[in-house]
């Protein structure tokens, strides 16, 4: 299972990836607006720097909302660095512009799907990955981990590549289960990936380890 890191701050990403363990970064532009990164060429700066941080996909994503405008933006994107996979809605012109990038070898990651009828359509136009967005579905009252077991069993049922990338991850719990279920990527805030750490068993063990192995000094 791929761990990535859903941020775009750069001290939070060399943290995760210093710790040993990142496989890659997904940004949306919430998380770019949130870093106050602003204008076109402070965008495209900001995601070489996470690319020079990280070995692995970095997830840039279109603004734009038409199938041309998404093929002018993501072939920019795409041209930054090599690591970069883009990041395309899941809305009609969105399918079509992944069809395209997918005919012209660049990775893409469906982004807002809430259904496995949209998560078909994504694997049918050769999406890299797609990303449901857990958090958000239980948020409305739905079940986010269902909608991950049942995309991995119709992926799995018809050999689709498309890789299944959890995104919108809010605690620790639901980054074991989409491991026990199978979902190939997770993508979470550093917290939730540093929360993995945690265990007061493991806190009272070395207190007392590292009391007695001064008995023996
Ligand atoms: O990057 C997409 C997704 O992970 C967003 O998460 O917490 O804004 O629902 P959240």
């Amino acid at each position: 299972m791929k761990f990535f890191i859903d941020t775009a701050n750069l001290d939070e990403i060399r943290e995760a990836h210093e710790l040993g363990v990142l496989d890659g970064v997904t940004t949306n532009p919430s998380l770019m607006a949130k870093e106050g990164i602003k204008g076109r060429d402070n965008i495209l700066r900001h995601y070489k720097a996470i690319c020079d941080i990280v070995n692995g996909d970095v997830s840039a994503e279109v603004i734009a909302t038409d199938f041309k405008g998404i093929v002018e933006e993501g072939e920019l994107l795409a041209s930054i660095d090599e690591k970069i996979v883009v990041k395309v809605p899941m809305i009609k012109d969105g399918v079509k512009a992944i069809r395209y990038f997918t005919d012209n070898n660049i990775k893409t990651n469906c982004t807002l799907v809430f259904s496995a009828g949209q998560a078909l359509l994504a694997a049918k136009a050769g999406a890299t990955y797609v990303s449901p967005f857990i958090g958000r579905i239980d948020d409305v009252g739905g079940d986010g981990l269902a909608l991950i077991q049942q995309i991995v069993n119709i992926y799995n049922t018809h050999g689709f590549a498309t890789e299944v990338l959890a995104a919108s991850i809010r605690h620790v719990p639901h980054l074991i289960q989409c491991a026990e279920i199978g979902a190939d990527v997770a993508t979470c805030p550093l917290n939730v990936i540093l929360g993995l750490l945690k265990h007061p068993l493991t806190d009272i063990g070395l207190e007392k380890f590292l009391a007695d192995a001064k008995k023996t000094v």
